[in-house]
């Protein structure tokens, strides 16, 4: 059926509306309308293209996933050459850089734009009058492969800019990358299909991308940003109505034609603001969802820039200050297994230390049995290792190539290492049978009780815990608050002064809250957020002692595993036993407030974010009480971000609320708020 003009003015409205969703979406980074709405117009778009095919347009939101498999990649020549950048790796090298630019400028000062360095792969993008023509990679930096319809796939990348007066041709460059959640989904689903797994996200990216099947790279978490546009056209924009003369206009003409810029941007004064910048990244850098691997400085003025020119395919007017690696080689020196505190068999390769992003790595997990196969980790292999923030050391992948000869297999031992107990299997992981009997089943569940997020006692630190349970001065830990004096003193390291504190850490430890209590317990899969969620939906330890199953799966989070692990747990009649002796010990905590029917409590739907040091609490107990009121707290502020809570020497988190708009609260107003709510 042809469609009538009702029918068109529907189509057209549609597509404007889902185009502006995904402005707010992957450009502001605030959506409007939840994700059911957006795929609601998608889907009368597609009803209404599948009923008038004619009406169907490439640039039409349906249309990103079409055509058929390629045989091979064509290749594109790039009008202007895509160059690399130069590299920095000390604060020396960014000053004589800049002492470099300022002979050069023969001027004194210099401004500079300062962004993160995307860890993905170079993509330059052509626009015909708005609408994306052609993708191509890099390749050699004169020429590379028409990727365009793998590109279209990309959601947020804009098949239309928005709204007008952009040049009739405009090439806009930018990053495709990989989130670190989307890396982490796709390698899971990798392994569960029997598939490769990628190294790391710009690996997983540039395979996602170089796919002949459209379709493939459709279903790959792909992501972008744009960081200039083609050399060419600068010339073009700096005339006319645009009269751009930075490179910092550039980016905010983009944004506002839809092309979504990171948030990691800042105009600068000089080289010293760079520098200042650069430490600010590398803090938040584990906070980031995508991976960075420097920060780049730009010279802002594009008269400056022509000016400085470039020297062999490297322009003399921006350089990437890099962040220390992440990963390094190394040789296995032997692999090791330990016992966890639920039993769980863990190999670990020990290492010839080696420097890893500024700190010395000796040891790096290899999670279980068949990671240790997947990756054919042996003795004697030279391995990549890696380590992000404060994520345990891992080891990636074998250099297979510097394997010695008379290398075999690991093998995972049958009899616990520790107690000698048998190992039993669950889907792939091992498990010590031992239990109690198993002093390194034991020992863990001691460290994980006084740990900070649980009982917080502190100084019972892993080598007294070790004493205790060797001494038997302790078998479980209720025992924990009958030691006096004696049993301390004559340990070692453990003086009248230092027994004294310990005694009265325990003390401390008694009045507690009923989240941290219920954690500390050790219940498989109940981690702090879990726990948190018990003890606000049931009020009570006696409550959730005596909730049954269809009660444990109402707690949010909580499904069949974990409820049933809750169950297990209390059904022991040797923890009831434990629980009990804790309590007679003087263990207190208050009830919670419950949360009422309607789901509604009191900050529901607000978001927080923490930042800087409060002096009436610690941040976790801030985040603690906030959620018990049923706010969100977030470890990154967003224009969502309902207020930031600034303590003192709050840092870029608080610059980049002000930059938001968002409220922030200092701490005389967070306990206001605290105490307004609380029952
Ligand atoms: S500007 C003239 N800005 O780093 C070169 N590049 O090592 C213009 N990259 O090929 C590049 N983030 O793929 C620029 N914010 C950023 C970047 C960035 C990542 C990549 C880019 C380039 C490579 C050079």
């Amino acid at each position: 059926m042809k469609a009538d003009s009702k029918v068109l003015e529907r189509i057209n409205r549609l597509r404007e509306e889902i185009n502006y969703h995904n402005y707010r979406y992957y450009v502001l980074d605030d959506p409007e309308v939840p994700d059911a709405e957006y795929d609601r117009l998608l889907i009368e778009l597609r009803q209404l293209e599948a009923e008038h095919p004619e009406t169907i347009v490439p640039s039409s939101p349906t249309q990103r996933v079409g055509g058929m498999a390629n045989a091979a990649f064509s290749q594109v020549r790039h009008r202007q050459p895509m160059l690399s950048l130069g590299n920095a790796f000390s604060d020396e090298e960014v000053i004589s850089f800049d002492k470099r630019i300022r002979e050069r400028l023969q001027t004194d000062s210099v401004e500079y734009v300062a962004e993160a360095k995307l860890d993905g792969l170079a993509i330059s993008l052509q626009y015909e009058k708005g609408e994306l023509v052609v993708a191509a990679t890099r390749g050699d930096g004169e020429t590379g492969e028409d990727v365009t319809h793998n590109v279209r796939t990309i959601d947020a990348i804009p098949l239309l800019l928005r709204g007008s007066g952009f040049p009739n041709r405009l090439e806009v460059r930018g990053e495709i990358f990989m989130s670190k959640q989307g890396f982490a989904r796709l390698n899971k689903r990798q392994a569960e299909n029997g598939e490769k797994l990628f190294a790391n996200p710009r690996n997983a990216a540039a395979g996602s991308l170089r796919q002949l099947d459209p379709k493939i790279t459709a279903q790959r978490p792909l992501s972008f940003y744009c960081y200039s546009v083609g050399v060419a056209e600068y010339g073009e924009l700096s005339q006319g109505p645009y009269r751009i003369s930075s490179h910092y206009q550039i980016m905010q003409l983009l944004r506002d034609w839809g092309l979504p810029v990171q948030r990691e941007i800042a105009l600068l004064p000089d080289i010293r603001s760079c520098l200042d910048f650069y430490r600010q990244i590398l803090s938040k850098r584990d906070e980031l969802p995508h991976e960075i691997d420097g920060v780049v400085y730009k010279v802002n003025n594009l008269l400056q820039q022509q000016q400085l020119g470039y020297i062999s395919r490297e322009p003399r007017w921006a350089i990437a200050h890099k962040f220390p690696a992440q990963e390094a080689l190394t040789r296995v020196m032997a692999i090791d297994v330990q016992v966890g505190r639920t039993g769980a068999l863990t190999p670990v390769a020990r290492l010839e230390p080696v420097q890893v992003g500024g700190v010395t790595v000796t040891n790096a997990t290899l999670h279980n049995e068949s990671e240790v196969l997947r990756k054919d980790v042996r003795v004697g292999d030279s391995v990549i290792v890696r380590r992000a923030g404060d994520v345990i050391p891992e080891v990636v992948s074998v250099v297979l190539s510097k394997r010695p000869k008379d290398t075999t297999a690991f093998v995972m031992p049958s009899k616990c290492p520790v107690c000698q107990s048998t190992v039993t299997k669950e889907e792939t992981i091992s498990r010590c049978s031992g239990s109690l009997i198993c002093h390194a089943q034991r020992k863990e569940g001691f460290k994980h009780f006084a740990s900070r997020q649980a009982m917080d006692i502190e100084g019972l630190g892993e080598k007294l815990i070790e004493q205790l349970i060797e001494r038997g001065k302790v078998r479980t830990v209720a025992d924990l608050y009958r030691l006096d004096r004696d049993d301390l003193i004559g340990l070692e390291r453990m003086a009248e002064k230092s027994a004294d504190n310990i005694l009265a850490a325990l003390e401390k430890s008694k009045q507690t809250t009923l989240p941290r209590f219920l954690y500390a317990l050790g219940i498989r899969e109940v981690g702090v957020a879990t726990a948190l969620a018990l003890a606000k939906h049931f009020g009570s330890l006696p409550a959730i002692m005596s909730a049954d199953f269809d009660a444990l799966i109402e707690v949010p989070d909580v499904g069949p595993i974990v409820a049933n692990h809750v169950l297990d747990f209390f059904a022991e009649k040797r923890h009831q036993v434990i629980i009990q002796q804790l309590i007679d010990a003087g263990l207190t905590w208050p009830d919670m407030v419950l949360d009422s029917d309607d789901g509604e409590s009191p900050l529901s739907g607000n978001t927080y974010v923490l930042t800087g040091t409060l002096k009436s609490m610690t941040r976790e107990q801030a985040k603690q009480q906030l959620q018990a009121l049923g706010a969100k707290v977030s470890g990154s502020v967003s224009a969502k971000t309902t207020a930031v809570i600034a303590g003192d020497k709050a840092g870029s988190k608080l610059s980049k609320a002000e930059q938001l708009g968002v409220k922030v609260l200092n701490e005389a107003e967070l306990v206001a708020l605290l105490t307004s709510h609380s029952a």
